[in-house]
């Protein structure tokens, strides 16, 4: 039986979004392949409303990191990883394991990073780039993007790098509003598409920092990116066309509904799984009002198995997640995001009351 998705990513595919990958193979140098890219990025511009520079690689979300790595510091420079939960630390030790000078601004799990902690650090030194999880799957905690772009964009050499994986195009995020110059993410999780594409949504500023790197790899390198769709429209390397068939449909979705409208619908399912995690006598574990919109992280203060709860959802049908790393069994995680509605979210409360006897 198929278990519908309730993890924070790969999260559940609509049956049409999996039928409209299935469709023949065209050659990625052909104008028909110009076509569907020119769709997907208009469409990509238009969900965003944003002037920026969008590029979508056949890749999945930590390519963004390396990205960040090979493109936007500076040989000499430094870079300042704000660090609140697993994600946030993947993209410190990936600066890192780039050869760079890495400062790092961590914050207990659980608490969102406030746009004071980021200004203090840029009062004392010099950073080419600041990494900021906007939406932290290991904690469910959301940091205020709009607050920490304001505070960097006092800041002309320091470009903010913003970790959206599992939220973007769920949660509320405009690039140019948020003062951000390079944000990525990865289709399985908010665009309910599967795994395989990841999204860059990145500045002029951006590009100009890049051509002042040296060493930026083949497949990392930005400005190979960028300037190849200048020239030609197409990717340099080749893309993954049947999940491009997929994504240039659900976005034909998702502009229905509006970026408004979609980041309701997520507040929404976020306010109805909090409150019943709550009434039921649970904990949020996420600092109160920063708490994701996409996904919720419970503490699980009733001290329930969760690997069991796992096993009877699996008989109706369902999944959720448990914690992350250390947060296994202390912590478990319900994903709402993406083409769940209150419904579907509503049907997996229903059932976790019914296993665990929970009135
Ligand atoms: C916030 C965040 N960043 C990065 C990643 C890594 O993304 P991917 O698995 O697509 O490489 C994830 C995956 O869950 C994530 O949730």
């Amino acid at each position: 039986m198929h278990r519908r998705l309730y993890i924070p990513g790969p999260t559940e595919v609509s049956e049409d979004v999996l039928q409209a990958q299935v469709r023949p193979m065209i050659g990625h140098r052909h104008k028909d392949f110009t076509a569907l890219y020119a769709s997907v990025l208009t469409q990509l511009h238009e969900y965003f409303n944003t002037e920026q520079h969008i590029a979508v690689f056949a890749a999945s979300g930590t390519i963004g990191m390396d990205i960040t790595g090979r493109n936007l510091i500076r040989e000499g420079k430094a870079a300042l990883s704000c660090v609140n939960g697993a994600f946030s630390k993947r993209m410190a030790d990936t600066l890192k394991n780039c050869g760079h000078n890495v400062d790092v601004l961590e914050v207990e799990w659980g608490k969102a990073i406030k746009p004071e902690m980021i200004e203090e650090k840029l009062k004392e030194k010099e950073y080419d780039v600041v990494t900021v999880c906007q939406n932290e799957t290991s904690t469910g905690v959301k940091s205020d993007l709009k607050a920490i772009g304001e505070v960097i964009s006092k800041y002309p050499e320091t470009l903010l790098v913003v970790d959206t994986v599992s939220s973007l195009g769920g949660d509320l995020i405009l690039p140019d509003e948020m003062h951000t110059d390079f944000i990525f993410a990865s289709t399985q999780k908010a665009f309910a598409l599967p795994p395989g594409l990841a999204i860059m949504i990145y500045s002029e500023k951006a590009v100009k920092r890049a051509e002042e790197v040296k060493n930026r790899g083949t497949y990392t390198d930005l400005l190979k990116v960028h300037n190849y769709y200048l020239k030609k429209k197409q990717t340099p390397s080749t893309p993954a066309i049947s999940l491009l068939y997929a994504l240039d449909y659900q976005l034909g979705k998702m502009l229905k509904e509006t970026a408004k409208g979609r980041y309701e619908r997520h507040k929404a399912m976020a306010e109805l799984t909090r409150k019943w995690a709550l009434e039921k006598g649970f904990k949020l574990f996420a600092e109160k009002g920063y708490e994701s919109v996409t996904v919720t992280t419970i503490e699980n203060t009733l001290n329930k198995d969760v690997s069991a709860l796992n096993a009877a959802l699996a008989e109706k049908g369902m999944e959720l997640a448990n914690g992350y790393g250390n947060l296994k069994n202390k912590t478990f995680r319900i994903g709402h995001m993406g083409d769940h509605t209150l419904e579907t979210i509503q049907e997996l409360l229903n059932n976790i009351n019914e296993i665990w006897e929970l009135n």
